[in-house]
């Protein structure tokens, strides 16, 4: 039996209803709806962008560059490793499964910066990751692409198979761009509109998370946000259940369990 946080039963009812009644659905997701997997977050409390030593004496969002990666990509690679080890074994977890479930009953459309896969493993599918992900290796030379398991046993920088060249995985690294296919995806997806948004696990550091829900929340489309930390977000939407993102959906979805 899983303990359930003693949310307001009126707030669980009010989103419960409009959960029921809305007919397209926003996601958007960051690396707190993967801590119930035991994925670090990477700010906050136990965020691994706090716990990872850097030895070199660099931010990590220097080392986690497009431009540290392209001068010295054994740097980046040892970093992403450690990033890529952090999540081994993982799995999708409850929070997961249960926006896969809303998609059999509403239009639900998920937005997430998150390089795991986990929303596309647990089945949901239209999932925007606007971010790329991890375990999907590019070559930077001739443009091959592999999947990867996990990324045990490689040398740093790993190298392609086919021509030599360097490999990367398929993400945003920091000072990139967006991946346009991602991006005109979002813009659709943004353009067409939802009647309901869902900001789960995310310190929306980037415009393109926090934009989609202040807009929606001045537009008067409800916003809900699950987090036990408070965001840049917390004072603009309507609605906010201050805890993990299992327990919240799990209330949301069953209010009178
Ligand atoms: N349920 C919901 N939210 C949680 C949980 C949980 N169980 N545990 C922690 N959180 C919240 C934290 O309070 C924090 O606000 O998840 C948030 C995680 O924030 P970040 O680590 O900043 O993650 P995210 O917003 O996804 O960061 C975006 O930063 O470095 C980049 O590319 C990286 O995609 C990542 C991006």
């Amino acid at each position: 039996m899983n303990e359930r946080p003693a949310f307001e039963p009126a707030l669980v009812q009010e989103v419960a209803t409009l959960l029921a009644r809305a007919q397209r659905i926003a996601f958007i997701t960051g690396a707190g709806i993967s801590a119930e997997s035991g994925l670090p977050t990477y700010r906050g409390v136990g965020g691994l962008y706090n716990d990872m030593t850097i030895d070199e004496g660099l931010p990590i969002e220097d080392i986690l560059s497009g431009d540290t990666f392209r001068r010295d990509p054994a740097l980046t690679w040892k970093y992403l490793f450690e990033i890529e080890r952090a999540c081994r074994g993982a799995r999708p977890n409850a929070a997961h499964a249960i926006i896969a479930d809303l998609q059999h009953r509403h239009e639900v459309c998920v937005i997430t910066q998150n390089v795991d896969g986990f929303h596309v493993e647990a089945g949901s599918r239209d999932v925007i990751e606007i971010h790329g992900r991890l375990r999907e290796l590019l070559c930077t030379q001739c443009g091959k692409r592999r999947s990867h398991r996990h990324f045990d046993a490689m040398d740093l920088p790993p190298r392609c198979m086919a021509c030599g060249g360097i490999l990367r995985p398929d993400v945003v690294l920091f000072g990139e761009m967006l991946p346009l296919r991602a991006v005109a995806r979002y813009e659709l997806a943004l353009q067409r509109g939802f009647d309901l948004v869902f900001a789960i696990g995310t310190t929306a550091g980037f415009p393109y998370i926090y934009e989609p829900v202040a807009t929606s929340a001045r537009a008067g489309v409800p916003t809900i946000e699950i987090n036990p930390d408070l965001t840049p977000l917390s004072s603009l939407v309507a609605y906010r259940f201050a805890s993990g993102a299992g327990a919240a959906l799990r209330a949301i979805t069953a209010p009178d369990a």
